[in-house]
């Protein structure tokens, strides 16, 4: 016999939490279930919190500070993305240019490391993190535990200049390990796991224009994960990649509802800037699972 009662956030919201909360004592006292068998959703089902940029709703964006705090909130994985600078270091930073994020300005690409590094990224957030700057993709690495998975967005290849710097990083110590690079450029994506079939890879994409699990299979090489934009992945396309072996990470999504959609279809991963929240949110599941 299997009974599985979800507790969440929307009930909370209409009321009904007290009632259902009372309803799963009811049931766990004439059902005789001990209080082991009254697990959390995560340990049963484990969708991966990952965090965007960081925690990028509550610290600047792809900071160690963001990073320090996606890990304290307990999320399974960060996510950042990375440009190579003129001197060929691998640059933490979103955009291209220094300019929405810090107090300085210029492409990252016609700049030296030293310089990046000498801006401000923090300040621009809140007066809190004056002082935070852009870190190197390798003190990201350090900063964290080593247990925390990270997934690498590459933003642009800069040809073909970034492949070998990354893979050279990456096969350092047991970085490859923990992480999972992720691209909206395919092509560079297969190229890296050409080079390296130890690599995980997560094809990033914003329009819903076929299902993206048979488009992996075509590709040749063995795909990761599939990271859609939250709003175009629907139960079909998100089981045809389950079945198919491939994790599901959308992302950005940062609202209840959006979570609820996705735990329903079945993802396996939620990319969102508020990483401590969406942990609270899981845990708010209750799954009663007597064994
Ligand atoms: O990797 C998921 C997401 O970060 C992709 O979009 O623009 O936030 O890097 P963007
Ligand atoms: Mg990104």
């Amino acid at each position: 016999m299997e009974i599985k009662l979800y507790l969440n956030r929307t009930a909370w919201m209409k009321g009904a939490y007290n009632k259902l909360s009372q309803l799963a004592a009811q049931l766990k006292e004439s059902l005789n279930i001990d209080s082991g068998m009254v697990t959390e959703m995560k340990s049963n089902r484990a969708v991966k919190v990952i965090g965007h940029r960081g925690a990028a709703g509550e610290a600047p964006e792809n900071t160690l500070a963001s990073f320090l705090l996606a890990a304290e909130q307990g999320a399974d994985m960060v996510e950042l993305d990375v440009h190579l600078s003129a001197d060929g270091k691998l640059i933490v930073c979103h955009d291209e240019t220094l300019d929405r994020t810090t107090d300085q300005t210029g492409a990252i690409r016609d700049l030296t490391s030293d310089a990046v590094l000498a801006s401000d990224a923090g300040s621009w957030f809140s007066p809190d993190f004056s002082g935070e700057r852009i870190p190197l993709l390798e003190e990201v690495y350090e900063a964290l535990p080593d247990s925390m998975e990270i997934n690498v967005e590459v933003k642009d290849a800069a040809g073909s200049a970034l492949d070998d710097n990354l893979l050279e990083f990456l096969h350092e110590g047991k970085r490859i390990e923990r992480t999972v690079v992720s691209s909206f450029d395919h092509k560079l994506l297969v190229r890296l796991k050409n080079k390296e079939p130890q690599l995980r890879i997560g094809l990033l994409y914003a329009a819903d224009l076929v299902d993206h699990a048979g488009y992996a299979a075509l590709l040749n090489v063995d795909v990761f994960s599939l990271h859609p934009f939250h709003e175009l992945i629907g139960a079909k396309d998100t089981a045809n990649a389950v079945t198919a072996g491939m994790a599901v990470y959308p992302y950005t999504a940062n609202e209840p509802a959006q979570w609820q959609r996705l735990l329903d279809i079945g993802v396996t991963g939620i990319i969102t800037d508020y990483p401590g929240k969406l942990k609270t949110y899981l845990s708010s599941r209750l799954m009663i699972e007597p064994n």
